[in-house]
């Protein structure tokens, strides 16, 4: 078999082992696997006997991250984290997380069967929760895995009142057990995430694969608007105090606000009219506001630009704004000598050294604290992510495969 149809192969049950996985949901007829639900736990399972079977020794820690090792036998080895998540959005795509998972496990289970001698252990990493849906956190698995996890974390309840510390019960766990589940700072060698694009960008450009540059910072805020409820029928217009044309022009502003700035993102992706009815002017309505850019200074300044956009568009209407910063991530750029190898990898394998920034969240955030992290992504299908259409191509997973094996030969021909 030539290499390239090798690797092809490979792609095509990594793709089965996706089908499968994706069949593992909350509700049939759609992909959604919120960190904790039985369904998580049917695929957490599923994952570790995938890494059992790829021989890496494999369990699930305290918090329900999935974790295989090939360990060396080199005394003083560090260790390369090589990761992605396998919870999902709501009505989700098949392959955000998945498909970073099962490269790593395919690839890593490629060098465990070979006669290389391993100068540092490989650690595989299904994370438990980078999409943040069920308690609205995100990163929960990778900060335990840093040593970051914030105990107090532990307090936050679900839509159902669920405490995340009741939630991780089902893996085992205690609270206790967090601070021992962290790869201690010394001991990271580095961090590798596969991921699709989750954009149009490499689709446009007709390429399968690029390195990435850049993680966007982001900023989620929850604005609660307090207007006066009345009757639709009987206060006139010009003495209303309606809360949801207060939200309505605010959404408005805000998009216009975003289309100025070349390098920022805003959306309202939540809108709530608390009681509502048709005969009622609402005098209550909740939004919520996702701000990300690459640039620190242009986060900051748009943050306090919008907030005064709104805050003047409240008071002009006679509305209660209170905004409250419920998330922030710094951004954050990949460490340049260790992705300088993953262009080298890029190169090796014949495709054009093309960098992005990522605009969505990544576990390699958090982990970039500890240790140099590089990211590679693959192009998805129209860029479409976040959507049940959310697809890739087997022959582009066949070159990020080549991509990754390269990486990971140049890697150990450096430390050996
Ligand atoms: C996760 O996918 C995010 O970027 O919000
Ligand atoms: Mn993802
Ligand atoms: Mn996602």
């Amino acid at each position: 078999m030539t290499e390239k149809s090798h690797q092809y192969t490979r792609a095509k049950a990594i793709v089965q082992q996706i089908e499968q996985l994706a069949a593992i949901t909350e509700q049939s007829g759609c992909v959604t696997r919120r960190y904790g639900s039985p369904a998580f736990v049917e695929g957490a399972h599923l994952v570790a006997q995938w890494m059992q079977e790829a021989g890496l020794q494999t369990r699930i820690d305290a918090i329900g991250n999935v974790r295989g090792r090939l360990v060396s036998l080199n005394p003083h080895a560090k260790t390369l984290v090589m990761a992605s998540h396998i919870d999902t959005v709501v009505n989700a795509g098949k392959y955000d997380g998945p498909l970073g998972l099962l490269m790593g496990i395919d690839v890593a289970k490629q060098i465990g069967q070979s006669t290389i001698l391993l100068p540092f252990h490989i650690e595989i990493i299904a994370f438990a929760d980078e999409e943040g849906v069920r308690f609205h956190t995100t990163f929960l698995g990778s900060q335990v895995v840093t040593g970051a996890f914030n105990p107090q974390l532990l307090a936050k309840q679900d839509a159902d009142g669920i405490t995340l510390q009741q939630a991780m019960s089902v893996f085992g766990g205690t609270a206790a057990d967090l601070p021992n589940e962290a790869i201690p700072a010394n001991d990271w060698l580095g961090y590798f995430e596969m991921h699709i694009e989750q954009g149009p960008v490499l689709d446009n450009r007709n390429l399968p694969v690029a390195w990435v540059s850049d993680i966007a910072g982001q900023k989620r805020i929850l604005v609660h608007l307090t207007g006066f409820a009345g009757h639709a029928g009987t206060v006139p217009m010009s003495m209303r105090q309606d809360a949801l044309c207060a939200a309505a022009e605010m959404v408005v502003a805000i998009e216009k606000f975003a289309l100025q700035q070349p390098n920022l993102v805003a959306t309202v992706g939540t809108l709530q009219i608390p009681q509502s009815a048709s005969n009622v002017i609402p005098g209550n309505v909740h939004f919520s506001i996702d701000l990300r850019s690459n640039e620190p200074d242009l986060l900051a300044n748009a943050y306090q630009q919008l907030q005064q956009l709104c805050t003047h568009i409240a008071q002009s209407r006679n509305i209660a704004c209170n905004w409250q910063l419920v998330q922030h991530t710094a951004p954050v750029a990949a460490h340049a000598p260790f992705t300088q190898l993953l262009q080298q990898a890029i190169a090796q394998a014949g495709f054009p050294d093309v960098s992005l920034v990522s605009g969505a969240g990544h576990d390699a955030v958090p982990v970039s604290q500890v240790a140099p992290i590089a990211m590679l992504f693959i192009r998805c299908y129209k860029g479409i992510s976040h959507h049940p259409a959310e697809s890739c191509n087997e022959n582009d997973i066949a070159a990020a495969l080549q991509v990754a094996d390269n990486f990971l030969h140049l890697l150990i021909q450096q430390h050996t």
